[in-house]
């Protein structure tokens, strides 16, 4: 891995007092971890994260952006498996949580955090194939570079497929990511319950 962790450097589009880092889940300390579930129960209102660390226990990567000492927007990138039809499983990138406090929206820190992650992972860190994300705010993204998936979307469970309709996925090239046909089919692999 080329990408430093747990080092805090200027971002390229910065808003003023801006800090971004980035740090594995198992180098997270309490205060860390108790920051970034703040940040996201507020920006989403859903108590569910909570949990985020039992869900990501370790091996996340973590992009923190911190407004002097706080943390102030986040998101996280783990491991999962995609598989367009017709093409091999790919490494994928994909990322959740995605949060700014809401008093600070709006100002540009949740794009900065989104520039830093597909920048890290276009160099190489954690070796991924592409990146993937659900979102119903596609908007945010496509300025930031995402593509939506039109194709038709499933979970690959045990049984077979399970069709999900109605998600909104979006993917974004890195450079190792083959030519693409985004009308085509797209799975992932079914996480006990969890598919996107
Ligand atoms: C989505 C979120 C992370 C963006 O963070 P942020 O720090 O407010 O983002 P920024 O300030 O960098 O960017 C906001 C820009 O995105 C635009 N934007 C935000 N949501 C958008 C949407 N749904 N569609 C289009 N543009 C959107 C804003 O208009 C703004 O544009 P501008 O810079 O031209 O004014 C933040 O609003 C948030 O935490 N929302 C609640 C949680 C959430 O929905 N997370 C993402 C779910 S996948």
């Amino acid at each position: 891995m080329n990408h430093k962790t747990d080092q805090r450097r200027p971002p390229r589009h910065a808003p003023p007092l801006l800090t971004i880092t980035s740090a594995r889940t198992e180098n997270l300390d309490p205060l860390s971890r108790a920051s970034i579930i703040r940040v996201c129960v507020a920006a989403h209102q859903e108590e569910s994260f909570k949990h985020l660390f039992t869900y990501i226990p370790s091996g996340g990567y973590h992009f923190l952006a911190y407004q002097e000492q706080e943390i102030v927007s986040h998101a996280v990138v783990t491991t999962r498996w995609l598989q367009p039809e017709g093409m091999p499983i790919f490494r994928t990138a994909y990322v959740d949580a995605v949060a700014t406090i809401p008093v600070l929206q709006g100002k540009g820190y949740g794009s900065t955090v989104m520039l830093e992650l597909a920048h890290a992972l276009s160099i190489g860190v954690g070796n991924y194939q592409i990146a993937c994300l659900e979102t119903d705010k596609p908007g945010f993204y496509t300025r930031l570079g995402w593509q939506s998936w039109r194709g038709p979307l499933a979970g690959r469970g045990e049984n077979g497929l399970i069709p999900t309709p109605g998600v909104g996925v979006m993917i974004f090239r890195l450079p190792q990511t083959p030519r693409l046909n985004l009308d085509s089919g797209l799975t992932i692999e079914d996480q006990g319950g969890r598919i996107w």
